[in-house]
């Protein structure tokens, strides 16, 4: 390589990411912490690569980006980015496909036991002297043998699988584009039609990705076909569950419960009425920012800049456009 490329990290991350920049005499990086408008328009336009992570890239600021070549995203989603500017203008965007599956997998069975087992309402009544009451509180429930739906079977349905089968639950997979073949590989049986299937379901977890199909899909039309006793879990994109119907659901007495990692709109609006409902279990979109996973994710992140750059970049790791 002759010039120096230039790095621009929008939001700190692990240092050990970072170590590999500063190691390598073919680059030289900036991290941006604050991230308002006026400061990435004017950084992005001599930058020859990119880590993200949360903040917005809309076209405004893309098409900015003349000498940009590559954006690699601190994680495997990559709504933020414009995907028509980054087709148009070659701009290639690269994801950690192998840092986060095990430690979202791991906070969807965090949500799972704790609103089976009422974790806040067992704290709450040893810290507040009513240890003796205990026969008066709403029974716990096991996972053993239950029904759970893992909706999209991709890296993080593939991984939730293992843990599921673990706990010797029956799991179900819905996702149009895994076959039956594959899906039972995993131990898992396929469902071909979802809406038929949640009468069945005592958990269903969501792992695919925010589209037009997916958006709004868990709506009351889908909770008056679930259990009584179903919990819901979705660590995947807000947005997927319609927020309004999962309160009324959940007031009405549908379903259970519900874990969200993920909101439509992050954070919550203060009057989002899930932030009030104590049958939900929320979490601020954390489930792969555990210590070890944002160790894998920020030498992943950086890992996959310079392999772009060296011509050896996985095709695996490229988002197709
Ligand atoms: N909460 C977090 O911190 C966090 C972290 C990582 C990933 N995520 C999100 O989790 C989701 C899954 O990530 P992944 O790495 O497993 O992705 P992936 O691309 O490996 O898998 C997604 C799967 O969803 C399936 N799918 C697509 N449309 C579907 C539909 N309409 N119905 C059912 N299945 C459908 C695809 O066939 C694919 O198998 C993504 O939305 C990602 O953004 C969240």
């Amino acid at each position: 390589m002759s010039e120096k490329k230039k790095i621009l990290i929008l939001q700190k991350i692990h240092i050990d990411g970072i170590q590999l920049l500063e190691n390598n005499p073919n680059f030289e990086y900036e991290i941006i912490e604050d991230t308002n408008v006026e400061i990435l328009k004017s950084k992005i336009k001599d930058c020859d690569g990119l880590s993200l992570r949360t903040t917005k890239l809309p076209a405004e600021i893309m098409n900015l980006g003349k000498k940009l070549k590559i954006i690699s995203r601190h994680g495997v989603g990559y709504d933020n980015v414009d995907l028509e500017v980054s087709k148009k203008n070659n701009i290639t965007i690269a994801i950690t496909t192998t840092a986060n599956a095990v430690a979202v997998a791991e906070h969807v069975f965090f949500m799972l036991l704790s609103l089976c087992k009422r974790k806040s309402l067992l704290d709450e009544t040893v810290r507040s002297g009513r240890f003796k009451d205990k026969n008066k509180l709403p029974g716990t429930m096991e996972l053993w043998k239950k029904n759970i739906l893992i909706v999209g079977f991709g890296r993080i349905g593939k991984s939730l699988i293992k843990r599921c089968l673990g706990f010797e639950m029956n799991v179900f997979v819905y996702d149009p584009f895994v076959t039956e073949k594959t899906i039972e590989s995993y131990g898992g049986k396929k469902i071909e039609n979802l809406k038929e299937s949640l009468k069945n379901m005592d958990m269903i977890s969501l792992h695919m990705p925010i589209n037009d199909k997916t958006k709004n899909l868990f709506n009351m039309d889908l909770f008056k076909k679930m259990k009584k006793n179903c919990i819901i879990v979705n660590a995947a994109r807000g947005g997927i569950i319609d927020e309004n119907d999962l309160n009324e659901a959940l007031n009405q007495n549908l379903i259970f419960g519900a874990g969200l990692d993920v909101f439509s709109t992050e954070p919550p609006e203060s009057n989002n009425p899930l932030l009030k409902n104590d049958k939900v279990l929320l979490s601020p979109h954390v489930a792969a920012l555990t210590e070890e996973c944002r160790r894998r994710m920020g030498i992943e992140t950086i890992q996959n800049i310079i392999d772009f750059f060296d011509k050896k970049l996985e095709q695996s790791k490229i988002v197709k456009l």
